[in-house]
């Protein structure tokens, strides 16, 4: 094994000492620091002058600690949004404004960034992470952790590592051979190591990576010997959310830290386990080590946080990104939305026009002060026009959200009595607001019972329904309309079932307005480290027109309007962490909303605002697509800046767009006897795509902007002495309007001989070597310097346990996405470090 030192400073001495630190404390004092206090805190210890160290997710903004009543939190766009970019600069900024909301929030540790990979289209974190690409990733990745560690705020990378889908997410074992490992799920983390990065988190799944088969909590080989001694990572290993169900295995595995607290695998059984022998006391000593210099470096130990020097304007840089992270998936040059006169009418159709959907489900979940909706964007971009909005129909499942306040009888919204075991009520009260939440219940509370008096004053037929946990019993006017008596606990948490949870609808036909009396009792969900909670969502849908009527609405609305923008894509049922789609389809009958508004105006411009791939069948029908994503807060803004052409929409596909589902080269993750086989080896994403041939709806890399672009010439390659390459590529802009490019580069290996290492020989057909963006006026030419790191040629030789580069004459290929290549140069590579060849 070849070990790779990590540039930047050496803080072996500092460990050391700190380790020394930790050797004076006794025993229980120092295991204590290794679990944590509460949900979010770590434990502080006086007499070292350690406070107490705050985490908090990540990665769409800095959530806080739920300590504060209705705290918000800036909402940033989701980081597939960040990785369509594909814009180092940006994603540092958005990691220094990450740092300025951590301040905001007393925030020291942000669970960001993800730099897991998007391996099949339906993972239900696909939106959280940057890219399919390993390279895209880290560099988007890094950039962000340097963002956030440059203002004094520790990034948690996560999570560690091939944690890439959502089935069974707690238990299933990913079987990834060490050369995939190495080149394609490790590669970011290698990446945020080498940036200095301050704290990585442990995942939820088992790795079986040929070596040892472990939970991610308690894998020796990869948290001990690969990411601490050959990566020379020096920061704290953080437990992912009740993940760790081991003690001795967990602390000697190279688990820093268990989070939550208080509770877990630790604390005094961690204790014994060292008095009895079966952790050495040194592991511990250096896990103190390891947290103190996270402490340290954030400033909850010796000396206070580093003052912050970013003083941006956050909505603006929200707006900003979302909008520069847009891609143009069409494009009509005859009549481009930008260059139109100002619309006097506007349409504004479809179920995520009305209800924009501006981030994904789960624990990157933060809840903004305000977002602003395509409808006020559009206003406020052209005031003077007539907006007519128009669902056309709804692409929920579940109904919305009972208006509590209109519908009950003043200061009687809610009554909610507390109960023991025994059925005796410890606590009685009326609730003027219901969230869908109550949390932090005392142990003795058993059951919580909350009762409405409902109004139904339409005539017609209404659907009441209480999504919940199992642990329950529904009644409307004392009929029993769901009953499930298991108590639930933290997995429904793990599973995100919690946060769109099912009920059963119970429909009530009125005639004359009338109350209806709806009773849930709950079971409390005792759910460890999250505490002890209740769960319900009150739904209601009234009387309304059917969703034939309201595509005929928008139909009509999209004839008459002189611009027509119709957003369709996903929502909080379909994305979210802790399950998988079982469809790329969207949801409900949106694509039928799609096709007519197409007939009735072949001009509409459609706007996809999705995290993850969806299929769009009528694609090539429509003149202007537009892929905004999950764009945060300010997305109504960004949407106008684009479609009034105030700003590039930059964007590039950071994944590849299916046509066709029977396309999809790792079509689900769902895990065959536990184990989820990663068979696709080093051909991921669109690496797959190429090498079967298919054609994709669209290729990876790919997005047209507001401009057109000739590329002109590209220069010799030249070589490093550290083995990069670099080439010169002259671009020119050749549209009326000013733009910004990515010039990428792919490259493809020589032909192997026959006797070289498999490694050698089974290499992806085509792949990311580099990017770089650069804005051009109208008519101007530019020069964009690429560099494509050593790292891009090598191979992992998993015998010899080291980096290898095949050598050769590799050709260099540069264009607009990996399937629009419109220049070619070749590299010869170092000799082969193997001499093989
Ligand atoms: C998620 C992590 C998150 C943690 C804390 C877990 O369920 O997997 O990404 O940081 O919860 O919210």
């Amino acid at each position: 094994m070849t070990p790779q030192s990590r540039p930047g400073a050496d803080t072996s001495q500092e460990l050391d000492d700190l380790r020394t630190r930790a050797q004076r404390l006794p025993l229980r004092d120092k295991v204590r620091l290794l679990t944590g206090q509460s949900m979010w805190r770590t434990h502080g210890h006086d007499a070292l002058g350690l406070r107490p160290v705050v985490l908090s997710d990540g990665p769409v903004g800095v959530r806080g600690t739920s300590e504060v009543e209705g705290e918000t939190s800036v909402l940033f766009p989701s980081p597939s949004a960040i990785g369509a970019t594909w814009d180092r600069d940006v994603a540092h900024e958005t990691g220094r404004a990450f740092a300025r909301e951590a301040r905001d929030h007393g925030v020291d540790v942000v669970l960001a960034p993800q730099v897991n990979i998007q391996r099949t289209p339906v993972g239900g974190r696909h939106f959280e992470c940057y890219a399919e690409d390993p390279y895209l990733t880290a560099e988007i990745g890094t950039a962000v952790v340097r963002g956030l560690q440059d203002e004094g705020v520790a990034a948690c990378v996560k999570h560690y590592v091939a944690n890439d889908s959502e089935t069974d997410r707690t238990s299933y074992v990913a079987h990834v051979d060490p050369r995939t490992l190495r080149e394609v799920y490790l590669a970011p983390f290698e990446a945020a190591v080498a940036a200095g990065a301050w704290s990585v988190m442990a995942a939820y799944n088992q790795v079986d990576d040929d070596t040892e088969t472990a939970p991610m909590t308690a894998h020796r080989h990869l948290v001990t010997d690969v990411l601490k001694h050959e990566l020379g990572f020096d920061g704290a290993v953080v437990s992912d959310w009740v993940a760790t169900h081991t003690t001795a295995e967990s602390a000697n595995g190279g688990l820093d830290l268990v989070m939550p607290g208080p509770g877990g695998p630790w604390e005094d059984r961690l204790v014994r386990a060292v008095e009895d022998g079966l952790v050495p006391e040194a592991e511990i000593d250096d896990k103190v080590a390891r947290l103190l210099l996270l402490a340290r470096r954030v400033g909850a130990l010796d000396e206070p946080a580093r003052p912050l020097t970013d003083e941006g304007d956050l909505r603006e840089l929200v707006r900003r990104t979302a909008a520069r992270g847009t891609v143009v998936l069409r494009s009509d040059a005859a009549n481009p939305v930008w260059d139109r006169p100002a619309p006097r009418s506007i349409a504004l159709v479809g179920p995520n026009a009305v209800r924009p959907h501006v981030l994904g489900g789960g624990s990157s979940t933060v809840a903004p002060a305000h977002v602003v909706t395509p409808a006020e964007g559009l206003a406020a971009r052209w005031p003077d026009a007539v907006l007519t909005v128009a669902r056309g129909g709804d692409a929920r499942r579940l109904a919305p959200r009972l208006d509590l306040a209109a519908r009950s009888l003043p200061d009687q919204a809610l009554q909610v009595t507390w109960l023991d075991a025994e059925g005796a009520t410890l606590r009685k009260e009326v609730l003027a607001h219901w969230d869908g939440f109550l949390r932090d219940l005392p142990d003795a509370v058993d059951t919580v019972v909350l009762e409405a008096d409902v109004l139904l004053d339409e005539p017609g037929d209404h659907t009441l329904e209480v999504g919940t946990v199992p642990g329950h019993m529904i009644e409307v006017d004392g009929v029993v309309v769901a009953h499930d008596p298991r108590r639930s606990g933290v997995e429904v948490i793990l599973d995100s079932s919690i946060n769109n949870p099912v009920g059963v609808p119970a429909l009530v036909h009125v005639d004359a307005p009338r109350r209806v009396h709806v009773t849930a009792s709950l079971l409390v969900t005792r759910a460890q480290g999250y505490g002890n909670l209740v769960r319900a969502e009150l739904r209601h849908r009234v009387p309304a027109p059917s969703v034939d009527e309201e595509i005929a609405e928008a139909v009509a609305a999209a004839g008459a309007a002189d611009l027509t923008v119709v957003v369709v894509g996903t929502n909080e049922e379909v994305e979210s962490e802790g399950w998988d789609r079982t469809s790329l389809a969207l949801p409900g009958r949106q694509d039928e909303l799609v096709e007519r508004v197409l007939d009735a105006d072949p001009d509409a411009v459609v706007v996809v605002n999705a995290g993850a791939p969806v299929l769009l069948p009528w694609l090539d029908r429509a003149r202007t697509v537009l892929w905004v994503w999950f764009p945060g807060q300010e997305a109504g803004h960004s949407i106008a800046d684009v479609l009034a052409g105030a700003v590039e929409p930059a964007g590039r596909l950071p994944w590849t767009l299916p046509a066709d589902e029977a396309d999809v080269p790792v079509p689900h993750a769902v895990p065959v006897d536990g184990v989820v086989e990663y068979t696709d080896g080093v051909h991921v994403g669109h690496r797959a795509w190429v090498r079967s041939g298919r054609v994709p709806a669209a290729p990876f890399g790919h997005g047209l902007g507001w401009t057109t672009w000739s590329y002109d010439e590209v220069g010799p390659a030249s070589r490093t002495p550290d083995g990069d390459a670099a080439v010169t590529v002259r671009v020119t802009n050749t549209g009326s309007r000013d733009g910004r490019e990515t010039v990428q580069v792919y490259l493809e290996a020589p032909d192997a001989p026959a006797a070289a290492p498999v490694a050698h020989r089974d290499r992806p057909a085509r792949w990311l070597g580099g990017f770089a963006s650069v804005d051009v006026a109208a008519g101007e030419s530019a020069d964009v310097t690429l560099t494509v790191p050593r790292r891009r040629f090598e191979v992992w030789d998993t015998d010899g346990e080291r980096w290898d580069l095949p050598a050769g004459t590799y050709r260099l290929r540069v264009g607009r996405s990996i399937d629009d290549l419109r220049l070619d140069t070749a590299v010869r590579a170092l000799e082969s470090t193997t001499g093989r060849e």
